[in-house]
């Protein structure tokens, strides 16, 4: 048991590569007696416990869906104190499923989403044929966007109101979904990327630290993505190597341009924030 019992709201967050970690803060300067609890840190324990009245959870979309380290953090989560809870979805604009599962999961312990809300925010995925990062025109755009609703979202959580976004992109509105729906969860399985340092590498370890499954380890002075240790993901040490030495392997699946592309990372989140969440 967490011994804070006067935190008034308590937000969970989970972040690869800065942009939810951002959105948990800008929650927390917006409500300020808001406590930040990195998902991360938690999910080596059995049973994990809220105290707050308000609870929140922050992350980003991954493969339309929350990612797999959220799930199994929330299946273990008891939230019987919780007597208003929110998620904000950070995401590069594609639809997704990841209220539909977290809806489900907090069912089976007699809870549900009072509200949920998605920001459309850079994307942190490079691995696609002409990527490019998100300029800075359009960083600020989306961040003039991100701080609008974040007012409205504010508003929202403190008068405990009911809010479902009504999301009007494409996949919940193309009548295959409900069938697509049943195949997105074994999706994860499937996206079996590879990783590995080209010889670019200079050897400076930020693969590890910021690492959030603790998948990569240097063994003799080189990173190595140990095949027995879940991925999260996050694509924090593709993101965070300040050589751009880090790639993803092309698959039979997937063709992967990352020596290609340039990187994103949010750009007031440093490799140490995110290696803070362990
Ligand atoms: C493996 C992976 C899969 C992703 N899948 C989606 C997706 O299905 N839809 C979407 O809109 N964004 C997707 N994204 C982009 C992220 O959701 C988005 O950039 C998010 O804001 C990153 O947040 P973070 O910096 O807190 O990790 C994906 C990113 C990664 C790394």
């Amino acid at each position: 048991m967490r011994a804070c019992d006067k935190i008034s709201v308590e937000i969970y967050y989970f972040s690869g590569t800065g942009n939810s970690l951002h959105v948990a803060r800008e929650i927390r300067k917006r409500i300020t007696e808001t406590e930040l609890i990195p998902i991360v840190s938690l999910l080596n324990k059995n049973i994990i416990k809220t105290n707050a009245k308000i609870v929140g959870f922050v992350f980003p979309i991954h493969l339309a869906m929350a990612p797999a380290a959220v799930i199994e953090f929330l299946k273990k989560l008891d939230l019987r104190s919780a007597e208003y809870i929110f998620t904000v979805a950070t995401r590069a604009g594609s639809q997704h499923r990841a209220f539909i599962d977290l809806e489900n999961i907090l069912k089976k312990k007699g809870k549900s989403l009072d509200s949920y809300f998605s920001l459309n925010m850079p994307s942190n995925d490079p691995k696609f044929e002409g990527w490019e990062p998100a300029t800075d025109e359009e960083i600020r755009k989306l961040e003039s966007n991100v701080q609008n609703k974040l007012d409205s979202i504010q508003e929202i959580i403190l008068k405990k109101e009911k809010y479902h976004e009504e999301d009007t992109e494409f996949i919940t509105h193309m009548p295959a979904f409900p069938i697509l729906s049943i195949f997105l969860p074994f999706l994860n399985r499937f996206y079996n990327v590879e990783f590995y340092a080209d010889s670019k590498c200079a050897r400076c370890g930020t693969c590890e630290r910021v690492c959030l499954s603790g998948k990569v380890k240097m063994i003799d002075g080189k990173p190595v993505w140990h095949k027995d240790i879940q991925c999260f993901f996050c694509h924090a040490c593709l993101n965070y190597c300040p050589e751009q030495a880090v790639q993803i392997k092309s698959s039979r699946l997937l063709k992967s341009f990352t020596e290609e592309n340039e990187r994103y990372s949010h750009p007031y989140a440093t490799a140490d924030d995110i290696a803070g969440q362990k």
